[in-house]
């Protein structure tokens, strides 16, 4: 069984990758990954001399390369994770979304078509949803209209709706999963949680956007990575799964639970400029998923404090990550 694994160099997709490696040594799993700053190989160490592990280094929106290595390869199944994802990014430049979420995602639903793959699961999230006021007993469940609301969304929206082309269309055997917002070791330090960590290692300022009332439902990403599983052996073709554990927290809470675990002060809060267009409240419901036997195992107190000891435990990996290009960006995009 031949698997590719798209953006598998990145945090999900990066923790997808070992998973299945060390779950499933009878499958050929392959990673392709254009290593963009998003992308980082040297997380794969520990499995890289593994004989069933292959990493392919490719752009999914350059259509010669990909058709070649799917006629090569013959893969059975694809697990889409390849994307520009941070938000911010795609605020100040819009257009790298289009050509990677929405061009990407086409030259590779094609290329499957073209060999007959036998599972596409396209990995999306539920931002495409739009967002959600602040009435706690209202959730995102798969019927909810598609109603993105920043180039990142939009773009991701757009590649949905494509998959489900597909699969109107040529029968491709697609399902998509749309979770809430992850977290976890190899979490890249310009998203909330990681980029919060290591500030705070540092004693830096936080940047919180807004008043930090917004709400976001945090997912463990080993808890993201066994639904895809679950989704990819179980999922009915053509179906839509909602993911999420029901850990809503607002940005404020977050940011001061990992002050207070690592023992620092509050001063290091520092409220700035909101986000253009900043969604207010993601919630999902997952009754679908847990219907096909799915059940998280972190709650956020475990997996938070898990995520905090994996940062302290490898400074070294984030501290890589944070000079260079990524220092440039973050001073230009902040200055605090
Ligand atoms: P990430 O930015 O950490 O990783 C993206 C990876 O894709 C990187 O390794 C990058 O090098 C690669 N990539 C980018 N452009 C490419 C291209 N043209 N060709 C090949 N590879 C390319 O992203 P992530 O947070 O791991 O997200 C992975 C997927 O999960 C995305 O599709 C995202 O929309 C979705 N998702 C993310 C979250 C979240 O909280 N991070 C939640 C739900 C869904
Ligand atoms: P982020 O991690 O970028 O994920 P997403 O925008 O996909 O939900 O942001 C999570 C929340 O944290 C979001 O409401 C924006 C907010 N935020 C801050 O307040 N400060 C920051 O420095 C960042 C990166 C995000």
């Amino acid at each position: 069984m031949n698997i590719l694994v798209t953006g598998g160099a990145g945090f999900i997709g990066g923790n997808f990758v070992q998973y299945m490696v060390d779950k499933y040594p009878q499958y050929d799993i392959y990673n392709l990954d254009l290593l963009t700053y998003a992308g980082d190989l040297t997380k794969h160490r520990e499995i890289e001399q593994k004989v069933n592990y292959h990493f392919v280094k490719a752009d999914i929106a350059d259509r010669e390369v990909i058709n070649s290595l799917f006629e090569k390869e013959k893969f059975d199944y694809v697990v889409h994770f390849a994307a520009e994802s941070h938000v911010d990014r795609s605020i100040t430049n819009p257009g790298i979304f289009v050509q990677t979420n929405i061009l990407g995602t086409q030259v590779l639903l094609e290329a499957s078509k073209k060999i007959g793959v036998s599972k596409f699961v396209h990995v999306s999230t539920d931002e495409v949803y739009g967002e959600l006021d602040f009435d706690p007993t209202t959730f995102f469940t798969e019927d909810t209209p598609i109603q993105p609301n920043s180039p990142y969304s939009a773009s991701k929206a757009s590649s949905d709706l494509l998959v489900r082309a597909y699969h109107e269309t040529y029968g491709l055997p697609v399902n998509i999963t749309r979770c809430s917002n992850n977290y976890g070791p190899y979490h890249f330090p310009e998203k909330l949680i990681p980029l919060t960590i290591s500030r705070v290692l540092n004693k830096q300022k936080v940047p919180v956007y807004g008043d930090g009332k917004n709400i976001r439902d945090w997912l463990h990403v080993l808890d993201h990575c066994t639904a895809i599983d679950l989704v990819l052996h179980e999922g009915a073709n053509g179906d839509v799964y909602n993911i999420g554990g029901h850990n809503e927290r607002t940005n404020l809470e977050v940011v001061k639970t990992i002050i207070s675990t690592l023992g620092k002060s509050e001063e290091l809060i520092e409220f700035v400029a909101d986000r253009l267009g900043h969604d207010k409240r993601y919630a999902i419901d997952p009754t679908k998923l847990e219907q096909l036997g799915w059940k998280p195992t972190y709650t956020f107190e475990t997996g938070i404090a898990q995520t905090i000891q994996w940062y302290l435990d490898n400074k070294a990996w984030w501290e890589q990550i944070i000079c260079g290009d990524y220092e440039n960006y973050f001073e230009e995009q902040y200055s605090v």
